[in-house]
C-alpha cells in the first residue's frame, strides 16, 4: 500500500564521519552492503546499500582538501564507484570494468563482460584494473564547489545497482561560496529526487532480462527506453514533507531517477507558483542569479535552487509538483511552512567570478556525436556515433589542455555526461542556450531531435575517461564512449 502524499517526513541524509584528517586529507570507509531499509511506511524494503542507508551518507568536503574513500564491497556482486563530477584522476575515477570483486567471486583473470547484447558477446579489458574486497578511492577535490554524487557504475549493471540504492551526495565547498550569505546549515537542504518501483511484497522491482542469474545484463523489452517507477522518493522517502520556516531555503537537487526527467514548479495552496532562484549549476556557482518559474532537471543534472516561503501563509502548504508526471507521479514533495522567522539569507547579485569563458574561436576541434537507438551485438542498442560501448576502442583522445566544441544530436531525449570536466552550453538547435543551461555542468539534457553545442577544455589529469548518456539503462545498453586524454 503506497502512502498518502505529504506524509512522510523528509529525511536528510547523515553526514559521514571521517576516520582520519590526519595528513592534509581526509580518510573515510564506506562497506557497501545488503540491508533492509522502510521506504513504505511499515514494510520492508531489501537494499543494496553504501553503509546501510539509501541515499548513502553524505561526505562533506573543502575545496582543495583531498578525501579517500575505502570503499568495501560486501555485496554479492562486484561493484565500481564513481564521483560523478569529480575531478578526479582516472584511477579513482570509476571506470566500469575496475572492478571491485566480492568474496569468492571468480579469479580476477576470468572477469570478462557479456554486453547487454546477450551471452554470446564477450568482452575483455585489457587495461581494466581489478581489486579484492576493497579500493581505495582518492579525491583530489581540487575543483569549484559543487553537489557531487557518487554511484555505481559498473559495466552493463549501473542501472539496475543505483537502483537498488548504490548512491549518495558528496558536497564540495569553499570560503568564497561561505561568505555569500546564502541560506545555510538548516536552511540548506540537498533533495536527491529518485523514482522507484515495488512489488506487492514491498521489494523493489526492477524489469531485469535475467533477475535470478545476475549474469545477464538489460532490461524486458517494454522497458528499452529506460526504466520507470511509479513512487517518487526524495532523500529516500516517499512523496515527503518537510516543515519548513518561512523564509529562504537552499536546494540542492539532485536527478537521482534512472531515466525520469522533471518539469518542477513550486504551487502554495492559493495556486500561486513561486520563484525557483537559480544559484548553481552541476559545477557549482552561476555568475549570476537567474529565476524560474519551471525548472527541467534530467537524470544526473543538480540545481542549487533558492525558494522564498517568506510570503506563503503559515500553516499552508507549497507543493513542488513534476509537470511531466501524471497521477501519482505528479507529486514530489511538499513544504509546510510552519513558522514566522526572521531571516537576514541574501542571494547577492554576483555568485562567482571564476566561470570559465571558452569561446568559439578558442577551439582546436569540433567533433560531432550522435546518440541514437540502434543495432548491437543482435539486439537492442543505444549507440553513440552508431557504435556500442567498447572498453578496448579508442573514440576520443583530446590532448591535455585542449578546447574542443563538441555538437551533440539526439533521437529521443539522452541526459549526456562527461566524466571528469566541466563545460558550458553554447548552442541548442542553433538557438542561444536556454536559461537552465546557464553555468558549468558536466549533465546536459539533450531533448528529442535536439542538437546542442557544448565547449569545454580537457585539463586536470591525463587518462582514461568516459563519456555516455545517464539515463541508466541507455548507458548500460552501450550508450557510452572512451575519453582519452593524453
Ligand atoms: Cu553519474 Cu559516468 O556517471
Ligand atoms: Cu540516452
Amino acid at each position: 500500500p503506497l502512502p498518502p502524499a505529504f506524509q512522510v517526513p523528509l529525511p536528510l541524509p547523515s553526514v559521514l564521519a571521517p576516520v582520519s584528517r590526519s595528513g592534509g586529507a581526509d580518510r573515510y570507509e564506506i562497506t557497501q552492503r545488503e540491508a533492509t531499509v522502510e521506504i513504505l511506511p511499515g514494510v520492508r524494503t531489501p537494499l543494496w546499500t553504501y553503509e546501510g542507508a539509501f541515499p548513502g551518507p553524505t561526505i562533506e568536503s573543502r575545496r582543495g582538501r583531498p578525501v579517500t574513500v575505502t570503499h568495501r564491497n560486501d555485496l554479492p556482486v562486484p561493484t565500481v564507484v564513481h564521483l560523478h563530477g569529480g575531478r578526479t584522476p582516472a584511477e579513482s575515477d570509476g571506470y566500469p570494468t575496475d572492478l571491485v570483486l566480492p568474496e569468492g567471486w571468480p579469479d580476477a583473470a576470468h572477469v570478462t563482460h557479456t554486453g547487454a547484447g546477450g551471452p554470446g558477446h564477450v568482452m575483455h579489458d585489457p587495461r581494466a584494473v581489478l581489486t579484492k574486497l576493497s579500493r581505495d578511492y582518492t579525491f583530489p577535490l581540487d575543483q569549484r564547489p559543487a553537489l557531487l554524487w557518487y554511484h555505481d557504475h559498473r559495466m552493463d549493471f549501473t542501472a539496475p545497482a543505483i537502483w537498488r540504492g548504490l548512491a549518495g551526495l558528496h558536497i564540495v565547498r569553499d570560503d568564497a561560496e561561505d561568505s555569500l550569505g546564502l541560506p545555510a546549515g538548516r536552511r540548506e537542504l540537498p533533495l536527491m529526487i529518485a523514482d522507484r518501483a515495488f512489488t506487492a511484497d514491498g521489494d523493489l522491482d526492477y524489469p531485469a532480462l535475467d533477475p535470478t542469474s545476475r549474469e545477464r545484463p538489460g532490461v524486458r523489452e517494454p522497458y528499452l527506453a529506460g526504466v520507470l517507477g511509479d513512487v517518487i522518493l526524495v532523500n529516500g522517502a516517499p512523496w515527503p514533507v518537510y516543515e519548513a520556516d518561512a523564509a529562504r531555503y537552499r536546494l540542492r537537487i539532485l536527478n537521482a531517477s534512472n531515466a525520469r526527467h522533471y518539469e518542477l514548479e513550486a504551487i502554495t495552496d492559493d495556486g500561486r507558483r513561486l520563484d525557483l532562484v537559480q544559484i548553481g549549476a552541476d559545477q557549482g556557482l552561476l555568475a549570476a542569479p537567474v529565476t524560474h518559474r519551471l525548472l527541467p532537471i534530467a537524470p544526473a543534472e543538480r540545481y542549487d535552487v533558492i525558494i522564498d516561503f517568506s510570503g506563503v501563509r503559515v500553516g499552508s502548504r507549497v507543493r513542488v509538483v513534476n509537470r511531466l508526471g501524471s497521477g501519482r507521479t505528479r507529486d514530489v514533495m511538499a513544504f509546510r511552512v510552519a513558522r514566522e522567522v526572521t531571516d537576514d539569507s541574501r542571494i547577492p547579485r554576483v555568485l562567482s567570478t571564476d566561470l570559465p569563458t571558452w569561446r568559439r574561436s578558442d577551439a582546436v576541434r569540433v567533433r560531432d556525436f550522435s546518440f541514437r537507438a540502434g543495432r548491437m551485438h543482435g539486439g537492442h542498442g543505444w549507440l553513440i556515433g552508431g557504435l556500442p560501448f567498447d572498453p578496448a576502442r579508442s573514440d576520443v583522445t583530446a590532448g591535455f589542455g585542449d578546447v574542443e566544441v563538441w555538437r551533440l544530436i539526439a533521437d529521443v531525449h539522452h541526459p549526456v555526461h562527461l566524466h571528469l570536466v566541466g563545460f558550458r552550453v553554447l548552442s541548442r538547435r542553433g538557438r542561444p542556450p536556454l536559461p537552465h543551461d546557464a553555468g558549468l555542468k558536466d549533465t546536459v539534457s539533450l531533448r528529442p531531435g535536439e542538437s546542442v553545442e557544448i565547449i569545454t577544455r580537457f585539463d586536470g589529469y591525463r587518462g582514461r575517461y568516459l563519456f555516455h548518456c545517464h539515463n541508466a539503462e541507455h548507458e548500460d545498453m552501450g550508450m557510452m564512449a572512451n575519453l582519452e586524454i593524453i
